[in-house]
């Protein structure tokens, strides 16, 4: 359940976006680089940055909150492969933020998932498709089987904390998702949310304008009647498919490649790697050359100053994106303030 502060933190992020002074909203921290699985369309296991520890993760998320952030993901890598991950989440829900964690659900055994309960306010799991699809693209198989034993055993006690499950839009599953939005609403999940594939090396500036049209491979033909199946299925429910239809009606000009540029990167919304660094989006995280400063070494406020924000504003001025931490934070504060209390009744 959302309580009284966080709903003021996103009540005044949202009101400062619409009198155009946007103030960060979101933050994404990779706690670490490794992971137990290897997508296909993934590449951040390869990373070796060197992890903060918890002491050193509780300084990040008081600079984090002295900068009245709103929601923090935890996310990696696999960010369960860290024991301490429930004292993270817990510290940064004890300083008033929303704590979100993003996992592969596989290592959500029955010993751990009371405690992720309790320190989290959100669990998204990823799942790709149905059990040959998951295991196909998640690179080993049996996962797709322990991510559903994971979902079941969070949602035996998940109390207050919401469970939703995060799919990869890919040419090898879109027929699927629908199928498997259905079966994980009898699983008991709050909440289904999709976004298609992004270039892994999107980090290189070289990439800036690349479009995954190859990669996510999807016929646009086929692509248009999935939407207009996914925009349908979200109408029966409106809140169960998390994502807004704003953000459903971009997914082909994305695939063609010539969806618009939508990026509060910096402004809504910053990213940290394992070791502390602040970097602009998420999407920019595997990039050095896009590093803005150490969250353990100067106030986030402080790293977002002027010069630093111009810089970076400069250096991705033609990169576009469509990833729902991105582009979805900034199509939701752009909405009308009445379909944001729509989608998210459930919420409270
Ligand atoms: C990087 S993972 C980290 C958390 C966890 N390991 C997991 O897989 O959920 C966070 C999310 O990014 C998604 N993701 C990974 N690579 C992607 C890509 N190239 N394009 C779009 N989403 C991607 C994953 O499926 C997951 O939902
Ligand atoms: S998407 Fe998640 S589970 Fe897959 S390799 Fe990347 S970090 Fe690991
Ligand atoms: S368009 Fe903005 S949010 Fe998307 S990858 Fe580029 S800088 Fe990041």
């Amino acid at each position: 359940m959302i309580n009284i502060h966080q709903t003021y933190n996103f009540a005044r992020c949202f009101l400062n976006y619409k009198v155009g002074h946007p103030t960060p909203f979101q933050v994404h921290f990779e706690v670490t680089d490794r992971c137990n699985l290897r997508c296909k369309f993934c590449d951040i296991w390869k990373r070796k940055n060197e992890e903060v520890n918890l002491e050193q993760a509780k300084k990040i998320i008081d600079n984090i909150s002295e900068a009245k952030i709103s929601i923090i993901t935890l996310t990696g890598g696999e960010p369960l492969l860290r024991n301490d991950l429930e004292d993270i989440a817990s510290y940064a829900k004890s300083k008033g933020m929303i704590a979100q964690l993003n996992t592969n659900g596989t290592l959500l055994t029955k010993e751990r998932v009371k405690k992720i309960a309790e320190s989290f306010d959100w669990v998204g799991i990823s799942l790709d498709g149905l059990e040959e699809t998951h295991d196909g693209i998640r690179g080993i198989k049996g996962t797709f089987n322990k991510a559903v034993k994971g979902v079941k055993n969070l949602n035996e006690v998940k109390g207050n904390c919401k469970v939703a499950i995060a799919s990869v839009l890919t040419k090898d599953n879109y027929n699927e998702l629908i199928p498997l939005f259905r079966q994980a609403k009898k699983l008991g999940v709050d909440f289904a949310y999709v976004h298609p594939v992004v270039e892994v090396s999107f980090s290189n500036p070289e990439n800036f304008g690349v479009f995954p049209s190859k990669r996510c491979g999807v016929n646009l033909v086929e692509m248009n009647k999935f939407i207009k199946k996914l925009v349908k299925e979200k109408s029966k429910d409106y809140g169960f498919i998390l994502v807004l239809e704003s953000f459903i009606e971009l997914m082909p000009t994305f695939i063609k490649g010539d969806v618009p540029r939508i990026c509060d990167a910096g402004k809504l919304f910053l990213a940290v790697n394992p070791k502390g660094d602040l970097f602009f989006c998420p999407q920019l995280i595997g990039n050095n050359s896009f590093k803005m400063g150490s969250l353990l070494k100067s106030p986030l406020t402080k790293i977002l100053n002027q010069k630093n924000m111009k810089k970076f504003m400069e250096l991705t001025k033609n990169c576009r994106c469509l990833s729902l931490c991105t582009t979805g934070t900034s199509l939701t504060f752009r909405e009308p303030l009445i379909n944001l209390i729509k989608q998210s009744t459930k919420f409270l």
